[in-house]
Protein backbone atom coordinates (compact mmCIF):
# COMPACT_ATOMS: atom_id res chain seq x y z
CA UNK A 1 0.00 0.00 0.00
CA UNK A 2 1.66 3.25 -0.87
CA UNK A 3 1.92 5.60 2.09
CA UNK A 4 0.68 8.43 0.11
CA UNK A 5 -2.76 6.63 -0.31
CA UNK A 6 -3.17 6.10 3.87
CA UNK A 7 -4.22 8.58 6.70
CA UNK A 8 -2.48 8.40 10.20
CA UNK A 9 -6.04 9.22 11.46
CA UNK A 10 -7.99 6.22 10.34
CA UNK A 11 -7.29 2.75 9.83
CA UNK A 12 -7.83 1.14 6.23
CA UNK A 13 -8.86 -1.99 5.57
CA UNK A 14 -7.37 -4.31 2.34
CA UNK A 15 -7.95 -7.52 0.88
CA UNK A 16 -4.46 -8.70 -0.55
CA UNK A 17 -4.17 -12.42 -1.51
CA UNK A 18 -7.20 -13.18 0.10
CA UNK A 19 -6.28 -12.11 2.99
CA UNK A 20 -7.85 -8.99 5.35
CA UNK A 21 -5.76 -6.91 6.72
CA UNK A 22 -5.81 -3.34 8.36
CA UNK A 23 -3.31 -0.91 8.16
CA UNK A 24 -2.94 1.32 10.80
CA UNK A 25 -0.50 4.44 12.20
CA UNK A 26 0.56 3.31 15.89
CA UNK A 27 1.89 7.12 16.80
CA UNK A 28 3.28 5.33 19.95
CA UNK A 29 6.01 3.23 18.22
CA UNK A 30 6.08 5.53 15.33
CA UNK A 31 5.29 3.01 12.29
CA UNK A 32 2.56 1.86 9.91
CA UNK A 33 1.24 -1.60 11.23
CA UNK A 34 -0.77 -4.28 9.44
CA UNK A 35 -3.29 -6.70 11.85
CA UNK A 36 -5.68 -9.17 10.78
CA UNK A 37 -8.89 -7.45 9.65
CA UNK A 38 -11.04 -9.40 12.67
CA UNK A 39 -11.31 -8.30 16.06
CA UNK A 40 -10.70 -10.99 18.20
CA UNK A 41 -13.90 -10.64 19.97
CA UNK A 42 -16.45 -10.86 17.52
CA UNK A 43 -14.96 -10.83 14.30
CA UNK A 44 -15.63 -7.29 13.73
CA UNK A 45 -13.50 -5.70 10.91
CA UNK A 46 -11.00 -3.42 12.57
CA UNK A 47 -10.63 -1.39 9.86
CA UNK A 48 -14.22 0.38 10.68
CA UNK A 49 -13.33 1.08 13.89
CA UNK A 50 -11.10 4.21 14.80
CA UNK A 51 -7.66 5.21 16.59
CA UNK A 52 -8.47 6.02 19.93
CA UNK A 53 -6.73 9.38 22.19
CA UNK A 54 -3.95 6.92 23.44
CA UNK A 55 -3.16 6.08 19.52
CA UNK A 56 -4.33 2.45 20.36
CA UNK A 57 -6.74 0.81 17.55
CA UNK A 58 -10.12 0.49 18.85
CA UNK A 59 -12.90 -1.96 17.85
CA UNK A 60 -16.01 -0.24 16.39
CA UNK A 61 -18.15 -2.87 17.81
CA UNK A 62 -17.83 -2.95 21.71
CA UNK A 63 -14.51 -0.84 21.82
CA UNK A 64 -11.33 -2.99 22.77
CA UNK A 65 -7.94 -1.44 22.16
CA UNK A 66 -5.51 -2.99 20.86
CA UNK A 67 -1.64 -1.82 20.74
CA UNK A 68 0.74 -1.96 18.19
CA UNK A 69 2.08 -5.75 18.88
CA UNK A 70 -1.30 -6.73 18.56
CA UNK A 71 -2.18 -6.81 22.87
CA UNK A 72 -5.23 -6.44 23.95
CA UNK A 73 -5.30 -3.05 25.98
CA UNK A 74 -8.59 -2.32 27.10
CA UNK A 75 -12.00 -3.72 27.45
CA UNK A 76 -14.47 -1.55 28.42
CA UNK A 77 -16.74 -3.91 29.51
CA UNK A 78 -14.51 -6.16 32.06
CA UNK A 79 -14.62 -4.90 35.60
CA UNK A 80 -11.93 -3.24 37.16
CA UNK A 81 -11.56 -5.62 40.04
CA UNK A 82 -12.29 -8.75 38.19
CA UNK A 83 -9.38 -11.04 36.07
CA UNK A 84 -7.25 -8.96 33.65
CA UNK A 85 -8.75 -10.67 30.79
CA UNK A 86 -7.42 -8.25 28.44
CA UNK A 87 -4.04 -9.96 28.75
CA UNK A 88 -5.44 -13.01 27.82
CA UNK A 89 -3.77 -15.04 24.23
CA UNK A 90 -7.54 -14.92 23.09
CA UNK A 91 -7.59 -11.49 23.68
CA UNK A 92 -4.73 -10.33 20.61
CA UNK A 93 -5.22 -9.52 16.88
CA UNK A 94 -2.84 -11.41 14.62
CA UNK A 95 -0.12 -9.00 13.14
CA UNK A 96 1.84 -9.21 10.14
CA UNK A 97 5.84 -8.15 10.02
CA UNK A 98 5.91 -5.01 7.78
CA UNK A 99 8.00 -2.77 6.62
CA UNK A 100 8.13 0.72 4.90
CA UNK A 101 10.55 0.77 1.37
CA UNK A 102 10.28 2.97 -1.13
CA UNK A 103 7.08 5.19 0.12
CA UNK A 104 4.82 1.73 0.42
CA UNK A 105 3.84 -0.17 3.49
CA UNK A 106 4.86 -4.08 2.60
CA UNK A 107 3.63 -6.67 4.88
CA UNK A 108 5.15 -10.49 5.14
CA UNK A 109 1.63 -12.51 5.26
CA UNK A 110 1.99 -14.45 7.38
CA UNK A 111 1.04 -13.84 11.61
CA UNK A 112 2.50 -16.49 13.17
CA UNK A 113 4.99 -15.70 15.74
CA UNK A 114 7.80 -17.58 14.05
CA UNK A 115 8.09 -14.96 11.54
CA UNK A 116 7.77 -12.30 13.88
CA UNK A 117 11.94 -10.63 12.60
CA UNK A 118 11.24 -12.46 9.37
CA UNK A 119 11.75 -8.59 7.81
CA UNK A 120 15.35 -8.11 8.88
CA UNK A 121 16.44 -11.37 6.65
CA UNK A 122 13.93 -11.15 3.75
CA UNK A 123 13.89 -7.82 2.36
CA UNK A 124 10.94 -6.35 -0.09
CA UNK A 125 12.04 -5.76 -3.65
CA UNK A 126 13.86 -2.67 -3.72
CA UNK A 127 13.20 -0.53 -7.22
CA UNK A 128 16.34 1.84 -6.39
CA UNK A 129 14.75 4.69 -8.71
CA UNK A 130 11.84 5.18 -6.62
CA UNK A 131 14.03 7.09 -4.29
CA UNK A 132 15.94 8.70 -6.35
CA UNK A 133 14.83 11.98 -7.07
CA UNK A 134 16.33 12.50 -10.18
CA UNK A 135 13.33 10.41 -11.19
CA UNK A 136 9.67 10.88 -11.35
CA UNK A 137 7.01 9.01 -10.99
CA UNK A 138 3.26 8.77 -9.85
CA UNK A 139 2.60 6.16 -7.36
CA UNK A 140 -1.47 4.64 -6.72
CA UNK A 141 -3.32 2.07 -5.51
CA UNK A 142 -6.07 -0.26 -7.78
CA UNK A 143 -8.19 -2.87 -6.15
CA UNK A 144 -8.38 -5.06 -8.84
CA UNK A 145 -11.58 -8.02 -7.85
CA UNK A 146 -9.37 -11.14 -9.37
CA UNK A 147 -6.63 -13.40 -8.14
CA UNK A 148 -3.18 -13.39 -9.29
CA UNK A 149 -2.90 -16.05 -11.92
CA UNK A 150 -5.22 -13.47 -13.82
CA UNK A 151 -3.59 -10.58 -13.37
CA UNK A 152 -0.29 -12.41 -14.72
CA UNK A 153 -1.93 -13.81 -17.62
CA UNK A 154 -2.82 -10.64 -18.58
CA UNK A 155 0.41 -8.87 -18.18
CA UNK A 156 1.49 -11.25 -20.34
CA UNK A 157 -1.07 -10.51 -23.34
CA UNK A 158 0.29 -7.30 -24.87
CA UNK A 159 -2.01 -8.16 -27.91
CA UNK A 160 -4.79 -7.43 -26.18
CA UNK A 161 -3.84 -3.72 -25.04
CA UNK A 162 -4.76 -1.63 -28.66
CA UNK A 163 -8.50 -3.16 -28.22
CA UNK A 164 -9.25 -3.63 -24.43
CA UNK A 165 -7.83 -0.37 -24.16
CA UNK A 166 -8.83 1.40 -26.90
CA UNK A 167 -8.27 5.35 -26.49
CA UNK A 168 -7.08 5.02 -23.05
CA UNK A 169 -3.66 3.65 -23.46
CA UNK A 170 -0.85 4.62 -26.02
CA UNK A 171 0.07 1.17 -28.30
CA UNK A 172 0.57 0.58 -31.62
CA UNK A 173 -2.17 1.44 -34.18
CA UNK A 174 -3.81 -1.53 -35.60
CA UNK A 175 -3.16 -2.58 -39.11
S1 LIG B 1 -16.23 -7.27 18.13
FE1 LIG B 1 -14.57 -6.01 18.58
S2 LIG B 1 -14.92 -5.37 20.57
FE2 LIG B 1 -16.54 -6.72 20.18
Amino acid sequence: MPVCDLDKRAPVGKKVLGLDVVVWWDKNDNEWKVFDDRCPHRLAPLSEGRIDQRGRLQCVYHGWCFGGSGDCKLIPQAPLDGPPVHTFMKACVGVYPSTVQNGIVWFWPNTDPQYKDILTKKKPPYVPELDDPSFSFTMFNRDIPYGYEVLIENLMDPAHVPYAHHGILQATQPR
